[in-house]
C-alpha cells in the first residue's frame, strides 16, 4: 500500500488529504475562506496567503491524527504546483518541500487543473481512460483527452471568462452573495430554464473552446436594462430571480453539453468524466447524465465533495504519477500559470 499525504492551496481553499493506492480516501479536511473574502465579493489574493500561512500547519496535523497515520507512514508528500494565485500556491509548495525533507520522503508536484481532470477516478474501482474531461471550475472550462495520468492533453478552453467565474458574476449582478455558484444552482431549481432566452456561444462549427463574457453581459443588461450596470434590481421579485438563475444557469449548461459532445465525437472515445467546482451544479449533473445515456456513453461525474478544491484529488493524481516513477526536486517552485496544459 502507497500512502500519500496531499496538500492543496491554489486559490482559497487550504485542503489536505491522506489518500492510500490513489483511491481510498482516508481523511480529507478542507479550511474554506469563504467568511474572509465575501465582503470584498471575490478572492483578495494577499488575504488567501496569509489565511494558507495560519491555517495549514494546524490542518496537516489533523489530518494525519484523523487518518491514524504518523509522518512515518507516509510514503510521499504531494502538493498543488501550479497554476493558480502564487501567493497561495508558494504556501503549500514550502510546506510540502518542506516535510519532505524533514521526514526524508518524496515530493511529487501536481498541476492542479490536471487533479480536476482525474479526479472523477479517485473511488472508481478501475481507470476510467482513455476519456474526455470536462474541467469546470472558478478559473477554468477546459475539455482534455485522458489517455492516462501522465498523457493529458488540451483540446479546448475558455477563450474569456470561466463558467464558475460566470456563476460568480451573475450572483454578484443578482447580489446573492458569494461564492455565486452554489447559490444560484439552488434558486435555479426554483425558477423557470425556459423563463429567458440567453445566449449560447459556440464560437466555430468544430470549436472546443469556450465563450462566456457575452452571457454575463445579456444577464448584466437584462437585470439593469439595454446598455446600463446599475439600477433594476429592486424591481426583480423572487420568482423572477430564481428564473434568471435557471435560464442562466441553462445557457452554461447547454454549452458545457454541447462541446462536450464534439470532443467526444472528434476523440472517438465513449467515456466522459467531469470535475471542478462547477461539477457539482445539479443541472449540469442532470442534463450531462441523460446525453450521455442517451448517446451510449459512460458518465464519471466527480462526487460531489471532490469537485471544489481538496486535497485529495491533489494526493490521488500524485499516487499514480508517483507509481509511475515520479519524483520531484527541492528545486521546484510554485508557477501562476501552467502553460497549455
Ligand atoms: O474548483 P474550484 O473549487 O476552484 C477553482 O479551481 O477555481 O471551483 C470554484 C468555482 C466557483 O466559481 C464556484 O462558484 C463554483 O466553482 N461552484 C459552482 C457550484 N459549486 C461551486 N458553480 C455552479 N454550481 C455549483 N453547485
Ligand atoms: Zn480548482
Amino acid at each position: 500500500m502507497t500512502t500519500i499525504l496531499g496538500i492543496e492551496t491554489s486559490c482559497d481553499e487550504t485542503s489536505v488529504a491522506v489518500v492510500d493506492d490513489g483511491r481510498r480516501v482516508r481523511c480529507n479536511l478542507t479550511a474554506t475562506q469563504f467568511d474572509l473574502h465575501a465582503k470584498y465579493g471575490g478572492v483578495v489574493p494577499e488575504i488567501a496567503s496569509r489565511a494558507h500561512i495560519e491555517k495549514l500547519d494546524p490542518l496537516i496535523e489533523e489530518a494525519l491524527a484523523q487518518a491514524g497515520t504518523s509522518p512515518a507512514d507516509i510514503d510521499a508528500v504531494a502538493v498543488t504546483q501550479m497554476p493558480g494565485l502564487i501567493g497561495s500556491l508558494l504556501i503549500g509548495v514550502t510546506a510540502a518541500k518542506t516535510l519532505a525533507w524533514a521526514w526524508d520522503k518524496p515530493l511529487v508536484a501536481v498541476n492542479h487543473i490536471h487533479a480536476h481532470a482525474t479526479s472523477a477516478s479517485i473511488e472508481l474501482p478501475d481507470d476510467p481512460w482513455p476519456a474526455v474531461a470536462l474541467v469546470v471550475s472558478g478559473g477554468h472550462t477546459s475539455l482534455y483527452h485522458v489517455r492516462g495520468y501522465d498523457d493529458i492533453s488540451l483540446l479546448g478552453a475558455t477563450i474569456d471568462d470561466a463558467a464558475g467565474e460566470a456563476f460568480d458574476k451573475v450572483a454578484s449582478i443578482l447580489k446573492l452573495g458569494f461564492p455565486g455558484g452554489p447559490i444560484v444552482d439552488k434558486r435555479a431549481a426554483a425558477g423557470n430554464p425556459k423563463s429567458a432566452s440567453f445566449p449560447r456561444t459556440l464560437l466555430g462549427d468544430d470549436s472546443l473552446d469556450f465563450s462566456f463574457s457575452g452571457l454575463k453581459t445579456a444577464v448584466l443588461y437584462r437585470v439593469h436594462g439595454p446598455g446600463r450596470t446599475t439600477g433594476g434590481l429592486e424591481k426583480l421579485g423572487e420568482q423572477d430571480v430564481s428564473d434568471l438563475c435557471a435560464a442562466f444557469s441553462a445557457a452554461v449548461v447547454d454549452v458545457l453539453v454541447e462541446k462536450t459532445m464534439r470532443a467526444v465525437a472528434k476523440t472517438g472515445v465513449r467515456t466522459v468524466v467531469v470535475g471542478g467546482g462547477v461539477a457539482a451544479n445539479s443541472m449540469l449533473r442532470a442534463r450531462l447524465s441523460d446525453r450521455c445515456q442517451r448517446n451510449g456513453l459512460a458518465l464519471h461525474l466527480t462526487p460531489m465533495r471532490y469537485c471544489t478544491d481538496n486535497g485529495a484529488m491533489i494526493a490521488a493524481l500524485a499516487y499514480h504519477l508517483f507509481a509511475k516513477g515520479r519524483r520531484d526536486g527541492m528545486e521546484i517552485s510554485a508557477r501562476a500559470t501552467a502553460g497549455l496544459s
